[in-house]
């Protein structure tokens, strides 16, 4: 039978990027791009966001792709948020229907993929996130609708940050943030707990410390703790230019959110005392109940 670490590496494995994920992911950046092209004077487009920081969890779904204008489009920087959006919204619904929906700060584009019982895309990319950018300085600003106001962000600062987390955390810093976000995305909670999911990587970069203790269960158990007592704390961006990480949850959500995390927190100590009391197949069940298909059973 699969021990726990075994179930756990192939846990970590099955939710990794692999070559024809990312093959279909720029294919899809192509396309995207090359339609935006006869739209928009786009100087560069590039996969960013969890994606391109290998903190993406599985199904591959809302792949940020940055859009960054030419200062032809400058124009759009002194009108609302909304009037970039809204002109990309418009030109994809050409090309792509009901399939294009604006977001806050982004026009997401569904290719119609649906995710198998096993949450399997035969390695395909559910839906991507077309985000208007300019260059600012060494930065970017995008535009974010709710806020009525451009945001700046810095995709390569996240990316940094990330990559000495992982390097602190004997490399399994993003094998760990990518289970919790696989957790957060079950469709049992309804609602994902955490919203944005980006919140629990930025979490991570405090809430995993003191380094890698060599067990998958107690560390995600410990995870689970730390993110669920500190829930309510006030989360930065981590390259100090947009708003705060944390904003995107009122009270209540956030106290659901600490329910469940909690409750995750308890079902992680079950299956840890499954093991110490010799049953391991019930230890699997119950991490495959907590997190879903992906964790292995055999
Ligand atoms: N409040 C913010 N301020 C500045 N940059 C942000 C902010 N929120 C998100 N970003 C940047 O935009 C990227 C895309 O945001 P998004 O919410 O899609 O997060 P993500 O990390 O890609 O997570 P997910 O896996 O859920 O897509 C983030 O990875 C981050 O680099
Ligand atoms: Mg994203």
């Amino acid at each position: 039978m699969l021990t726990i670490d075994e179930a756990f590496r192939k846990f970590k494995s099955r939710l990794e990027l692999n070559d024809r994920e990312q093959a279909n992911a720029s294919a899809r950046q192509k396309e995207v791009r090359d339609y935006l092209d006869t739209k928009f004077k786009i100087d560069r487009s590039f996969l960013t966001g969890s994606y391109a920081r290998w903190t993406k969890t599985k199904p591959l779904k809302d792949v940020d792709i940055f859009f960054v204008l030419k200062s032809s489009e400058d124009h759009y920087r002194s009108k609302a948020p909304s009037v970039v959006l809204t002109d990309f919204h418009n030109a994809l619904v050409e090309k792509y229907g009901d399939k294009a929906r604006k977001q806050n700060r982004s026009i997401n584009v569904d290719f119609g993929v649906k995710a198998d019982a096993e949450d399997n895309t035969d390695y395909r990319v559910i839906s991507v996130d077309v985000v208007p950018a300019f260059d600012k300085d060494d930065d970017f600003e995008i535009p974010d609708n709710e806020l009525g106001k451009w945001i700046g962000t810095n995709p390569q600062t996240h990316a940094a940050e990330a990559t000495a987390a992982h390097q602190a955390y004997s490399n399994e810093w993003k094998g760990l943030v990518r289970m919790v976000k696989y957790w957060n995305n079950n469709p049992k909670h309804g609602e994902k707990p955490v919203k944005p999911s980006f919140l629990i990587e930025v979490m991570a970069m405090q809430c995993l410390y003191g380094g890698w203790g060599g067990s998958f269960d107690r560390e995600i158990q410990g995870f689970f703790a730390t993110l669920a007592a500190r829930i309510f704390d006030e989360w930065p961006d981590p390259a100090g230019l947009g708003p705060p990480i944390s904003n995107g949850m009122d009270t209540a959500r956030k106290t659901r959110a600490r329910d469940l995390l909690l409750a995750a927190e308890r079902e992680a100590t079950l299956a840890i005392d499954h093991v110490r009391r010799g049953r391991n197949g019930q230890a699997l069940r119950a991490w495959r109940e907590l997190f879903g298909p992906k964790f292995p059973l055999s």
